[in-house]
C-alpha cells in the first residue's frame, strides 16, 4: 500500500478558497474560507517564507485570486494601532491573527441610513481575536479595531480589491458617518 503524505501549502489554501467560493460566494462560501484561513494559520511556516527572514512591517499581498476577486493580504505590525468603525464598502472580509491578537468592536446600525452624514451605532459585540484565531465580517458589517505594541501578524482575506472602492468610517459619539474614498487600507 502506498501512503501519500499530505501537505499543506499557500496553493491548497488559495486552491480551499477558489474551490469554495465558485461553489458559493454567499454566507456558506463566506464562512467556509475562514475555515480554510484556520486551516492556513495551523501552518505558520508558510506565512514566515513568504516573508521572508526579516519581514518589514507593512502590508504585502499574498494572493489575487483571479477566478473570484479574491485579495489576501499579510500585515505586519510593530507598533500599536487602531481604526475607526468603519464598514467595507461592497465586500466581505475574514480577519485572522497569526501572532499577537486583534481586539475588535462590532457595530449595529439603529437608523436606515436615509438621512445623509447621520448614523445611529450601537456596540454589539466586544471581544479578542488571538492568535490562530479568524473572524468573518459579512458585507455591511461595521467595526472597529485595535492591535497592541507589535509584533503581531495579521491576514486579511477580501473578497474584492478594497482600495478602489468607497466605504464609510462612523463616529459612534457624534452620531455621524463619513464617505471615505478608495486608497490602500489596513482596516
Ligand atoms: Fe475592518
Amino acid at each position: 500500500m502506498t501512503v501519500v503524505a499530505y501537505t499543506y501549502s499557500l496553493e491548497t489554501f488559495f486552491d480551499d478558497c477558489r474551490a469554495s467560493l465558485l461553489a458559493d460566494n454567499g454566507p456558506d462560501g463566506q464562512a467556509a474560507v475562514r475555515r480554510h484561513l484556520l486551516q492556513l494559520l495551523r501552518h505558520p511556516k508558510l506565512i514566515y517564507n513568504f516573508l521572508g527572514p526579516d519581514p518589514t512591517p507593512g502590508r504585502s499581498l499574498l494572493h489575487q485570486e483571479p477566478a473570484t476577486g479574491m485579495h489576501v493580504f499579510v500585515h505586519v505590525y510593530d507598533s500599536a494601532g487602531l481604526s475607526k468603525p468603519h464598514d467595507h464598502g461592497p465586500c466581505w472580509i475574514v480577519y485572522g491573527n497569526l501572532t499577537g491578537h486583534t481586539d475588535m468592536i462590532d457595530y449595529r446600525r439603529r437608523d436606515d441610513g436615509s438621512q445623509a452624514g447621520y448614523a445611529d451605532l450601537e456596540a454589539t459585540r466586544s471581544y479578542r481575536v488571538k492568535a490562530g484565531e479568524a473572524e468573518l465580517f459579512p458585507v455591511g458589517a461595521i467595526h472597529e479595531t485595535a492591535h497592541p505594541e507589535g509584533p503581531s501578524i495579521l491576514i486579511r482575506v477580501i473578497s474584492g480589491d478594497m482600495d478602489k472602492v468607497w466605504r464609510h468610517t462612523f463616529n459612534p459619539a457624534k452620531q455621524t458617518v463619513t464617505d471615505r474614498p478608495p486608497r490602500p487600507e489596513r482596516d
